[in-house]
C-alpha cells in the first residue's frame, strides 16, 4: 500500500478519476489522477496556469499538439512531440507549450499521476477540449471532483 493510496479512487466507468488531495485557494490546486487502463484525456489547454504531473504508479503518455490559429478551417490537429513520462518522472505543461492529452498506453494496468496546478484557474473559470479532427475549441468546467481528501462525491 503507498502513502498515496487514500486518495486513488477508481472508477471503471470513466477515463480517469480527479482527486483533490489538497488545495489552497488562489495558490494551488493538487489532483490525484488514476487512469483507467488504455484511457486518455482530451486535448485541452491550462486556463493560464502552469501544471506539474508527477508519475506515481504506471507510465503516461503526453501528446502535445499546436494551438490551431483557425480553428475549425486547418484540418486535424499538429501533434508537435509525444512522450512517455515513467515512474517519478515530472513533466512540465503551460500554454506556451500548446495544448496536450495524456494517456495511459498499458492495457492492463492502472497509472496514477499527481497533478499540480498553479494557480489554480482551470477550477475557477474552466479550460478548453479541443476537438482533434477539425481543431474547434469548447470551453469545460474543472471544477468537479471524484474524490475529495479522500472521501468519495456521491
Ligand atoms: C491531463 O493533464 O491530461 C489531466 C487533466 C485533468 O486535470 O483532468
Amino acid at each position: 500500500m503507498s502513502h498515496w493510496s487514500e486518495y486513488a479512487y477508481t472508477d471503471p466507468s470513466k477515463q480517469y478519476t480527479r482527486n483533490l488531495v489538497y488545495s489552497v485557494p488562489g495558490v494551488f490546486n493538487l489532483l490525484l489522477l488514476v487512469w483507467n487502463p488504455g484511457n486518455e484525456s482530451p486535448v485541452h489547454d491550462h486556463a493560464d496556469a502552469h501544471c506539474l504531473m508527477k508519475i506515481l504508479k504506471g507510465s503516461l503518455v503526453e501528446s502535445r499538439f499546436a494551438i490551431p490559429e483557425r480553428p475549425g478551417e486547418q484540418g486535424p490537429l499538429e501533434q508537435t512531440s509525444r512522450k512517455e513520462f515513467k515512474l517519478n518522472q515530472v513533466s512540465y505543461m503551460t500554454d506556451r507549450l500548446g495544448l496536450h492529452s495524456v494517456s495511459n498506453p498499458h492495457i492492463t494496468e492502472h497509472a496514477v499521476s499527481l497533478h499540480l496546478y498553479t494557480p489554480p484557474n482551470a477550477a475557477l473559470r474552466g479550460c478548453h477540449v479541443y476537438d482533434m479532427t477539425n481543431g474547434v475549441a469548447r470551453h469545460v468546467t474543472q471544477n468537479v471532483y471524484d474524490s475529495v481528501k479522500g472521501k468519495v462525491v456521491k
